[in-house]
């Protein structure tokens, strides 16, 4: 058997002890209520519990109009202050680098101006160098079969290259985060050819960086043997990464980096936890469960025109009858947009276009329908407090598809966007210096008496389970004779067969 076979295992045992820690960490669900528990850090109404303050960024599904009442809105975003369709439709449609202007305004606060966009573009470009042999000696080792984890140990490894490590000053943060903007596409893609090539026997090749080249240009350059793509694709991209790149300070990774920023860690600790968040399917693991639940839509539902047999399959789904038992309809519902997700508004009209252009219209009318379907079917099940709509990752994944991008960097993809909000998410609460953040969790654990061992109860369970184990530990030592007595008889045999020749 295989070590990574039997590490995986899960046995008896596990599964015993595992039943003690269910019966002892299961919690009555009527006792937040009591206590007011503000689980996910939001209320009754869904709104979060305001936690800090930020000048980088704002989201909105609900405002108030002038009497103090609060209403439901198509979604708002922007980026220090700009919207971010904005930041969008007024970087030039023929310059692939709106990414890179959105992460100078993240970061300083403001939009750069021609001659400090330029000197900003070639900082960047400086520091898309990785450390000597990095590829070779840690991205090309025991490779993952997930980008995310690959990403969050080369980022975890980069401290070890880094002689200013633990430093928190600002200067140096700073230079760490635009150290890790630069380089977070190569490591993403070259994870990703290193798992191509152990885990599917593709041929192995590594692209270098251009300096040219935005993030997104140098994402497809490297991604692809030829290295060849259009404009419009890497406009596509741009746009992509834009849309991904902040989402305030409240979003799971997000505030991921300002918990980890606030105990006043190294950068590289700060950013790998914030990966770690964002490849939950309830965050940017949405993009790939997406598209994967698409096929499974595509394969069981026989007629995509037909509002009842679209509705009865989602109803499935979210029953945990169907797709991955998890019982979400991903791609659908934000904790803050109601109406529209801005990201997924401005990512649709892009990704008609791509589906027309690919003969996929079919697909895209299929996802039209679960887009106005799921929200009922969802509210028909779960207690609603808001409407729901389709987020951003109901279209990204897609487009992502029609762009030939493989569904193991969609999530990394995601994250070589926000590492930009990140990072000045991290200078944020440095600057700031924050207080820890130690938010409150209430014991309703019964106190106890400690018992020494010898007057502890053994029950029935345990000398059941004492049994099996002693019959199977009986079971292997006969096997093992066996195999013995078996090889000691091949090897006679073999020994009779030479003495004969
Ligand atoms: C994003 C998400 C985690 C937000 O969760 P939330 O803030 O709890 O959302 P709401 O408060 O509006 O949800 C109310 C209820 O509907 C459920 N719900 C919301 N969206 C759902 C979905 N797409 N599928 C199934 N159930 C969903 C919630 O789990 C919650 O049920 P509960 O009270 O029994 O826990 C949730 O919508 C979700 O899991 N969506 C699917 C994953 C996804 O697309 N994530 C990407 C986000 S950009």
């Amino acid at each position: 058997m295989q070590f990574a076979d039997q590490y995986s295992i899960v046995t008896d045992q596990i599964t015993d002890l595992s039943k003690l820690t269910l019966e002892h960490s299961t919690i009555d669900t009527s006792l937040y209520a009591k206590y007011d528990v503000k689980r996910g850090l939001r209320d009754l109404d869904g709104h979060g519990v305001l936690t800090g303050l930020t000048e980088i960024s704002e989201v909105w599904g609900r405002q108030k109009d002038e009497n103090g009442e609060e209403h439901e809105v198509d979604g708002i975003l922007r980026y220090r202050g700009y919207d971010i369709q904005d930041l969008i439709m007024g970087h030039p449609a023929n310059d692939n680098f709106a990414f890179e202007e959105a992460t100078y305004l993240l970061l300083f606060g403001e939009l750069p101006n021609a001659q400090q966009f330029a000197e900003f573009k070639e900082l960047l470009a400086k520091y898309r160098a990785l450390p000597t042999n990095f590829v070779r000696d840690i991205i090309m080792k025991a490779p993952s079969r997930d980008m995310m984890n690959t990403l969050a140990r080369s980022v975890l490894t980069l401290y070890s290259y880094d002689h200013r490590d633990d430093d928190t000053s600002i200067d140096n943060v700073l230079r760490q985060c635009l150290e890790l903007i630069a380089l977070f596409p190569q490591l993403a893609v070259y994870g990703y050819q290193t798992y191509k090539y152990y885990h599917d026997g593709d041929s192995f090749f590594i692209h270098a960086p251009k300096a040219e080249y935005s993030a997104a240009e140098n994402i497809l350059h490297m991604l692809r043997a030829d290295s060849q793509f259009t404009k419009a694709e890497a406009r596509a991209l741009d746009v992509a990464l834009v849309l991904h790149a902040e989402h305030g300070g409240g979003n799971n990774s997000t505030f991921t980096t300002h918990v980890v920023t606030s105990s006043g860690t190294d950068t590289y600790s700060a950013i790998a936890a914030a990966l770690g968040s964002l490849k939950g399917p309830k965050h940017g693991g949405a993009n790939i469960k997406n598209v994967q639940m698409f096929e499974d839509i595509k394969a069981n539902v026989k007629d995509w025109t037909s509002d009842e047999e679209i509705s009865a399959y989602l109803l499935k789904i979210l029953n945990k009858e169907a797709f991955d038992g998890a019982g979400l309809i991903y791609g659908i519902g934000h904790a803050i947009y109601t109406k529209s997700d801005p990201r997924a508004q401005m990512l649709k009209s892009a990704v008609r276009a791509l589906a027309e252009e690919k003969g996929r219209l079919d697909e895209y009318e299929l996802r039209e329908r679960v887009a106005r379907l799921a929200p009922d079917v969802i509210a028909s099940k779960r207690h609603m407090y808001k409407n729901i709509c389709a987020n951003v990752d109901f279209y990204s994944g897609f487009a992502y598809e029609m762009l030939g991008l493989p569904v193991e960097l969609f999530t990394p993809l995601f994250a070589c966007a926000r590492i930009s909000g990140w990072s000045a998410h991290r200078l944020e609460e440095l600057i700031n210096a924050g207080k820890i953040i130690r938010p409150a969790y209430m014991n309703i654990c019964e106190h106890q008496e400690y018992i020494p061992m010898d007057n502890r109860e053994i029950t029935r369970e345990d000398i059941k389970r004492q049994v099996k184990k002693e019959f199977f530990n009986l079971v292997d030592e006969r096997e093992a004779e066996r195999d013995k007595s078996r090889k000691e008889l091949r090897d006679k045999v073999k020994d009779k067969i030479k003495e004969r020749l």
